[in-house]
């Protein structure tokens, strides 16, 4: 399969928060935020791997800062890797400052994402091909993020997770 770029599965989706969608400090309820994400990371899965894409894993998620009522929130996703079946998918959450416009950083995550059959059975992605510094990075990190992860799902044994073994001993 030919590799594709981060840019070919980007998925930007921007929305209001609304009143039903918040906390009684009147922020956006987390559940809310994790929902828009896992479906921009999906979209971004399924241009990816034109296939059928479940969520597998949220292996990482940072509420860093609230984002009030009535909030313009841009959630972009990007694969950051793709493995054999699976794709990291990177989230970026930006707020727009209601009077200039200014985006600042909101939020980020990132998810497991694995294409299936029709019959919901694991199948093949193209490889992916980072271009820019940040997308590099984010590649470089993806597999011992993925040996966490099963290992914290009891599918991997400690013991071969040597990505992530590296990591403490380096
Ligand atoms: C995700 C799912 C397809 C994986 O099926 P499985 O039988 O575990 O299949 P495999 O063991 O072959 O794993 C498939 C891939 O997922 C990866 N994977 C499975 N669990 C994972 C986890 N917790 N974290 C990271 N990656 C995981 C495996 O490493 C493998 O990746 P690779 O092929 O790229 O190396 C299956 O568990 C499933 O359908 N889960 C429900 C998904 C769903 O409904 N999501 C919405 C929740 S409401």
């Amino acid at each position: 399969m030919e590799a594709k770029t981060p840019n070919e599965s980007k998925a930007i989706m921007t929305d209001l928060v609304l009143p039903s969608e918040t906390n009684p400090l009147n922020n956006l309820f987390g559940g809310e935020l994790l929902a828009r994400m896992d479906r921009a990371a999906s979209i971004a899965a399924r241009r990816h791997s034109r296939r059928i894409t479940v969520t597998a894993s949220v292996n990482h998620v940072a509420f860093n800062k609230t984002v009030p009522l009535g909030s313009v929130l841009t959630v972009e996703a990007k694969i950051s890797r793709a493995f054999r079946t699976s794709m990291e998918v990177f989230i970026d959450v930006w707020m727009e400052d209601r009077f200039s416009g200014e985006r600042t950083k909101a939020n980020e995550a990132i998810y497991t994402f694995v294409a299936v059959d029709d019959a919901g059975n694991p199948t093949l992605v193209p490889p992916l091909k980072p271009e820019t510094d940040l997308e590099k990075e984010r590649y470089a990190g993806a597999l011992r993020r993925k040996q966490l992860s099963l290992v914290l799902a009891g599918k991997m044994d400690p013991h071969d997770a040597t990505e992530l073994k590296a990591l403490f001993l380096d």
